[in-house]
């Protein structure tokens, strides 16, 4: 061995030692320590005491981009509700910039572009560069364990789902709302499905209420709840609550770099049965493959090896993704009185305004090329090409751009699952024909879009 050799062998040796040594008395260190290869792990009490006093100012942040985008006050229609009651939300509520919706209908795409007036933006996540899952309000208070130290929901009560929403089981219609008011959670329901469903499908809905862990909800130090109920993880129905939604947001897990990835807004399994592309974008196939994709993939953001870190528990797919599956196939839409078997109007039930809107929806508005009845969707997937109207640029560490085809969804129940769009960026029904007015360049007349919304609401 030559001296130059043996003194750097002693060099490393001193090296480890010291290491070693400095572990053992520093605290700090040792919580460093890690079981996985090539993580840096900050202890949890560190990444807890710098979230909650940054907090305050990313809330403060992302309200003032929402404020500026929309007004937040609350508007509600006390005539048109939802199954259980809700009043749902009334629009527009995208604020203006020195133009009226009548001036911007007439616009062509470059004009608004151009004037940087376009009033539907891609929504951020309330905290875009970390993202994950995030529950409204009313839930946190129902189900404290999904509180987040980091953030809170952003989203006014008004314009989000009826909490806990109705159930309607295609095999029981006779029944009605099957939810008797709770919501469904691995302690009622035995209760309240035993004697309803077939023994597989009951053991489906378990799953379905079972926690799992996930990115934020786990029992590492890498995660986002204080609370140790919160380190068991999530279920399904945490976001699909009793089969329909909470308005629980997220990132979808298959976009790189993260300021590109996309908000989503969790959506309704309500006639998940009638539909063929699962996934506002994945295309997956069948309710088997999402039930799957869900637990391994999108609890963990498309990370194996964080699925591995983190607690991944492997669905068995002959029985415990079958029963699961099963199960989600009878969650049904709700009732829609005024609609005949072909999903059309029935005339002698409709008023004036429903009617005109139903011959814009299926004549000049165009709406019905995609959104074809019974259900309301085509089950494919279009690209709007929404990035016609704005230039890209990075807002709330968003990417604003170009986001490529999206699913069709069925609006049947529509009135029952604001905010609208993957994303949530429509915050009412009133909006969403003023986006489609836009994007389809209509020009329609103020009284074309009252009844254009006024046969939304009957579906
Ligand atoms: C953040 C809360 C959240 C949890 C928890 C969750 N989902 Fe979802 N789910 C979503 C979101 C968001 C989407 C839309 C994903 C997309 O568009 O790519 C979705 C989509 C789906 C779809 C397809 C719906 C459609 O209209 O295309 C199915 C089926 C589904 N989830 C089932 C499940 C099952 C089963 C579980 C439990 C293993 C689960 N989800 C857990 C939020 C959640
Ligand atoms: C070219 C096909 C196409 C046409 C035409 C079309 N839509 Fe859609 N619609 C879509 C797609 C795709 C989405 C999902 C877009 C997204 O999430 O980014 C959608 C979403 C919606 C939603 C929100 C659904 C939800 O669950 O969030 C509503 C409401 C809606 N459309 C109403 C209309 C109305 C009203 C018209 C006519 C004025 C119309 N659409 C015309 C394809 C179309």
């Amino acid at each position: 061995m030559t001296t130059a050799k043996r003194t750097k062998m002693l060099a490393t040796i001193v090296f480890i030692v010291t290491g070693a040594v400095t572990m053992l008395v520093s605290p700090k260190a040792r919580a460093q320590q890690s079981s996985f290869g090539g993580v840096v792990e900050e202890p949890f009490a560190v990444v807890l005491k710098r979230d909650k006093e940054a907090k305050p100012r990313v809330m403060a942040e992302h309200q003032r981009l929402l404020e500026a985008r929309y007004d937040l006050s609350r508007r509600v229609d006390p005539n048109v509700t939802m199954t259980r009651g809700k009043p749902i939300p009334v629009g527009p509520t995208a604020r203006l910039k020195g133009v009226t919706w009548e001036q911007l209908g007439k616009m062509s795409p470059d004009q608004i572009k151009e004037k940087g007036v376009f009033p539907y933006l891609p929504l951020p996540h309330v905290s875009h560069p970390v993202g994950g899952m995030i529950f409204p309000q009313a839930e946190v208070k129902a189900l404290p364990r999904l509180e987040r130290f980091d953030m809170d929901f952003d989203l006014p009560e008004q314009f989000l789902p009826e909490f806990p929403p109705a159930i309607f089981l295609t095999t029981r219609p006779d029944l009605g709302d099957v939810s008797k008011g709770q919501t469904v959670t691995i302690d009622n329901f035995y209760e309240l499905f035993n004697g309803i469903l077939n023994p597989k499908q009951l053991d489906g809905l378990r799953l379905l209420v079972t926690q799992f862990p996930q990115q934020q909800f786990n029992a590492t130090a890498d995660r986002k709840t204080e609370k140790p109920e919160g380190m068991r993880g999530v279920a399904c129905f945490d976001c699909h609550v009793n089969g329909h939604t909470s308005g629980a947001a997220h990132l979808v897990g298959d976009i790189r770099p993260q300021e590109n990835r996309r908000r989503i807004e969790t959506p309704s399994l309500r006639g998940i049965n009638i539909q063929r592309l699962l996934g506002s974008q994945r295309a997956l196939r069948s309710v088997e493959d999402f039930t799957e994709f869900e637990q391994r993939a999108a609890y963990f953001d498309g990370d194996p090896v964080l699925a591995t870190k983190k607690g991944l528990s492997i669905l068995e797919r002959g029985s415990q993704v079958h029963n699961m599956a099963e199960f989600q196939e009878l969650l049904d839409f709700p009732p829609a009185p005024k609609l005949n078997l072909y999903g059309r109007l029935d005339r002698t039930k409709a008023t004036e305004s429903e009617i005109r809107g139903e011959d814009l929806f299926f004549g000049k508005a165009n709406c019905a090329i995609c959104h074809t009845a019974p259900y309301y969707t085509d089950n494919l997937m279009h690209d709007l090409k929404v990035e016609r109207f704005f230039k890209p640029r990075m807002e709330g560490g968003m990417m604003v751009t170009a986001q490529g085809p999206i699913k069709t969804f069925p609006l049947r129940g529509i009135k029952e699952s604001p905010p609208y769009l993957h994303d949530g960026r429509l915050l009412t029904l009133e909006d969403t024909v003023e986006f489609f007015n836009l994007i389809l360049q209509l020009d329609l007349a103020a009284q074309e879009k009252t009844d254009l919304v006024a046969f939304l609401r009957v579906l």
